[in-house]
């Protein structure tokens, strides 16, 4: 049956989940993921763009030829350019400096300003890339602060759409849902919506080493400071208003190197170029069933695609520049122009 969209924006939502077939090697689970890569801006903020787009104009937050202003590590920005452009808006994105080229160009395609801050300031630095996107925000004539961070229109289009496609996707048969939580819109919203059909299912947030979360849900304050970890998008140094910890059971930490390493298995293993968000929130779940000794179904949210991480995860520079691989694990690297003459030499010819 043809289907004909009236425009890219409908194309958002109802991504696929498949089985995972060989990662992990041994476990008696069985983990599916849902691919959000799918969506057409390549992320599950497509999602959120336009749950905060449509809300800001139906309360007269965001007039005709208005400004979106927003904070953010890439995804969401891209999400709002993609919708912004296709109504008309301009829009201007504050991004910390560890976020990759790949993402900052395609903003930049899309026409919106990108404007980049330090990363390593603490939240109550004027720097901080959230505080840089207020003060241009409140200073700019027009224009609507999207806060992706605070503004519940974000998990309310995760409880109202992406709760709903997994439950009828996953036929109710579920038992453990995990994913990370970078504004916490989406394990937010999904878990509260899984929670009322089932309150058996089990809401595992996987969080990075470095992210305050795991000790706000453990200690219900800070015990280790926040540190620096290289994952981009999950994990964070303050409580977002999307984070709703009494929907969760439970946390999982993760490094970054069992990320790293993990983001190449996905796409070796199981043809998936998805980001190492993806696959922090897999390791986490991989942790998790090693406690469970009965079969359970799993379902991993994997938030993004791998495109954008060329020059990270997928680089072996990067990889070996930042000690998660070493020379030797990476092996013989030909990228120069007569490199096939050694690799001619290496199978003989
Ligand atoms: C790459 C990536 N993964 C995961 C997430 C987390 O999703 P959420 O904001 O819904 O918690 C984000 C959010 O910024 C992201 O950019």
């Amino acid at each position: 049956m043809s289907k004909i969209y009236n425009s890219i924006i409908e194309t958002i939502g109802n991504t696929p989940i498949i089985k995972l077939n060989s990662i992990p090697e041994k476990s008696i689970h069985e983990f599916y993921v849902k691919l959000e890569y799918f969506n057409p801006g390549g992320s599950v903020k497509d999602r959120i763009a336009v749950a905060l787009i449509e809300g800001a104009e139906k309360r007269g937050d965001l007039k005709p030829g208005g400004t979106i202003v927003e904070a953010t590590s890439g995804n969401t920005g891209l999400g709002l350019a993609f919708v912004a452009a296709s109504k008309g808006y301009k829009c201007i994105f504050v991004m910390p400096d560890k976020i990759s080229e790949e993402k900052r160009a395609i903003l930049a395609a899309f026409g919106a300003k990108v404007l980049i801050t330090p990363t390593a300031v603490a939240p109550t630095d004027p720097r901080y890339y959230v505080n840089v996107a207020k003060n241009i925000a409140d200073n700019t004539k027009n224009c609507f602060y999207a806060n992706q961070y605070h503004n519940i229109d974000n998990r309310e289009r995760h409880y109202k759409t992406t709760g709903p496609e997994i439950w009828q996707q996953m036929d109710g048969k579920l038992d453990i849902f995990v994913a990370g939580a970078g504004t916490g819109g989406t394990i937010s919203g999904v878990g509260r919506f899984l929670k009322e059909k089932n309150p058996n299912i089990k809401i595992v947030c996987a969080d990075p080493v470095g992210s305050i979360l795991y000790d706000l849900f453990y200690h219900k304050k800070i015990v280790d400071p926040p540190a620096g970890y290289k994952v981009e998008g999950v994990g964070e140094d303050f409580l977002p208003e999307n984070v709703e910890l009494q929907y969760m059971d439970d946390f999982v930490k993760v490094t970054d190197k069992e990320s790293f390493l993990m983001t190449r298995e996905l796409i070796q293993k199981e043809s998936l170029c998805v980001g190492p968000s993806s696959a922090m929130s897999l390791v986490g779940a991989i942790k998790y069933s090693e406690k469970i000794k009965e079969k359970k179904k799993f379902l991993v949210v994997l938030p993004d695609s791998g495109k954008a991480y060329l020059s990270k995860v997928y680089s072996n520079k990067w990889m070996i520049d930042n000690g998660f691989l070493t020379e030797k694990e990476v092996g013989q690297v030909f990228n120069k122009v007569d490199d096939y003459q050694n690799y001619y030499k290496e199978i003989g010819i």
